[in-house]
């Protein structure tokens, strides 16, 4: 991770937002090459889902709506997450993130340990647990930990937790629900009936306009109705890069279904869809995996949802959620604003509330699973036997941020620098195209590694002086090939969609 945050900061992927004042936790800017990446995955989801299918249309809501949507939709009251202060470091804390286990020495507790949540916090708590055994000379045999988070913390255990922060015991406050919805004012007034939020999903968006969507007659069910968009939740830790963030985008898609329909093959269908997707970008099927929400822990209104899970550096988490919501939110909102959202069936003659699918995926998240599916360090040999480490990024031609890079073998040489910007223009028109003339070939090949630029073209003496055709260099297997300007059309146009 310490690699690839540094290459996105050289390189001008991601940045720290506001850092000349110090940086603000859970915000990031995205640099020239990261708003070419990020824009690359936008697009392909958008062309993809709304473009390449009969049944999906597109929507923008707005991101201030009116406080009554976060009403019916749950938000206000339940849209929280259990947070535990430090009273001594000040240091707050995600409660289901925080760990600890009895240390139990021939059957008696003797103390506790705590630990944030890892990789290994089993194994982390009873290294803890060694420590304390060791550091108060206990004698006897230490259990094997039994590690449960905070929110499963009994009320007399609170009190003999240690902080993280501290170490010691007595400083944390029991769980209570901290909102993460960002509230505002709309308007000059200031008081409660001018409270508004940020919203927290896009989906909310999606319901709200789905009897305008339905109004304007291109729709029969099953439909969906997608957006991209910016969604902020104030997380108590944000962490991980740009994996969990307070400003973050998503692309989540609403598929409205018959309330008789099968709603489990129709779930999983989106699933299918969905992992085929992540392939189609470059994510390997070796990093992805499934997780089923088990029955116990769904939301009540929930039929099941199945997370897409990644490999991360940092663990293997949530990528894209895909939920069976049934009518829970069509129903609350025709509830709380009285207005009937329901569809006409011409088979049955009969009105009824859709259900629906919702597949709902950050950007960000994608833009990092990429990036660490994609970042390699390598030893390659040159020329002349010297072994050097390049660092390559194996993005998808779909989403490389530069899709390929033109070079004139000299700079001095006025016809090779002129047969390569008019190859730079021409293809400039359609694709995302580099010039570099400075430097050694060789340092400018590692330079379009390092970003993720798929293939480098390099214009010689031969091209201007015999067929035309130049060198191609291909970015994973280092291979060189001459074609012609059509064969390089061709293999673009084949290869990015
Ligand atoms: N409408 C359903 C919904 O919003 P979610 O699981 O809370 O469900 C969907 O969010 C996706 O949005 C997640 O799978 C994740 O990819 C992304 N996401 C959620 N919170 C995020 C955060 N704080 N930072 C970055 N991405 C986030």
């Amino acid at each position: 991770m310490d690699a690839l945050v540094a290459l996105c900061k050289r390189r001008g992927f991601i940045f720290p937002s506001s850092e000349i004042y110090g940086g603000i936790n859970g915000f990031f800017d995205y640099g020239p090459l990261g708003v070419e990446l990020k824009k690359n995955i936008r697009d392909c989801w958008w062309r993809d889902l709304v473009h390449r299918r009969d049944d999906i249309v597109g929507l923008e809501s707005s991101i201030i709506m009116h406080a009554n949507v976060w009403r019916a939709s749950g938000h206000v009251d339940g849209f929280t997450d259990p947070l535990v202060d430090c009273k001594v470091s000040k240091q707050r804390y995600r409660a289901d993130q925080l760990f600890f286990a009895p240390v139990v020495v021939d059957g008696a507790t003797v103390g506790y340990v705590s630990a944030l949540e890892s990789e290994d916090t089993a194994g982390v708590l009873q290294a803890a647990a060694e420590t304390l055994k060791r550091k108060r000379a206990i004698q006897g045999a230490l259990a094997p930990v039994a590690p449960r988070d905070l929110t499963e913390a009994r009320p007399e255990e609170i009190a003999l937790i240690p902080s993280p922060a501290t170490g010691e015991p007595g400083s944390l406050t029991p769980p209570r629900a901290f909102n993460m919805m960002f509230e505002t004012h709309v308007g000059a007034m200031r008081d409660d009936s001018a409270v508004a939020y940020l919203r927290p999903e896009t989906a909310q968006g999606m319901f709200v306009d789905f009897k305008a969507v339905v109004d304007t007659g291109r729709v029969k069910l099953p439909f969906g109705i997608a957006q991209i968009g910016k969604s902020f939740r104030n997380e108590i830790t944000p962490r991980n890069f740009i994996f969990r963030s307070r400003e973050f985008e998503q692309m989540e898609m609403e598929y409205f279904i018959h309330e008789d329909a099968d709603w489990a093959k129709c779930h999983r269908e989106w699933i299918d869809w969905c992992t085929g997707w992540l392939h189609s970008i470059g994510l390997p099927a070796s990093h992805l995996s499934e997780y089923n929400h088990p029955a116990a822990k769904l939301a009540f209104y929930s039929r099941g949802t199945t997370d897409i899970m990644f490999r991360y550096p940092f663990g293997v988490q949530e990528l894209w959620g895909i939920a069976a919501r049934g009518d829970y939110d069509l129903k609350q909102h025709e509830k709380h604003s009285g207005v009937p959202q329901v569809i006409f069936d011409e088979a049955s003659k009969k009105k009824f509330t859709p259900h629906v699918i919702e597949p709902a995926v950050g950007v960000d998240r994608l833009v990092l699973a990429v990036l660490c599916a994609g970042y390699a360090e390598e030893d390659v040999t040159d020329d002349k036997g010297n072994v050097e480490k390049r660092t390559v990024l194996r993005l998808s031609p779909r989403i490389a941020p530069v899709k390929v890079a033109i070079f004139p073998l000299l700079k001095n040489k006025p016809e090779l620098v002129a047969r390569a910007r008019e190859l730079y223009r021409k293809l400039q028109r359609r694709y995302a195209v580099f010039y570099d003339e400075s430097g050694a070939i060789g340092r400018r090949y590692r330079r379009q590694d390092e970003i993720g630029t798929p293939w480098c073209v390099t214009i010689d003496f031969e091209t201007v002086e015999t067929d035309g055709r130049f060198t191609l260099r291909e970015r994973d297997s280092m291979q060189q090939t001459r074609i012609d300007e059509t064969q390089l059309f061709a293999l673009l146009d084949a290869q990015i969609d």
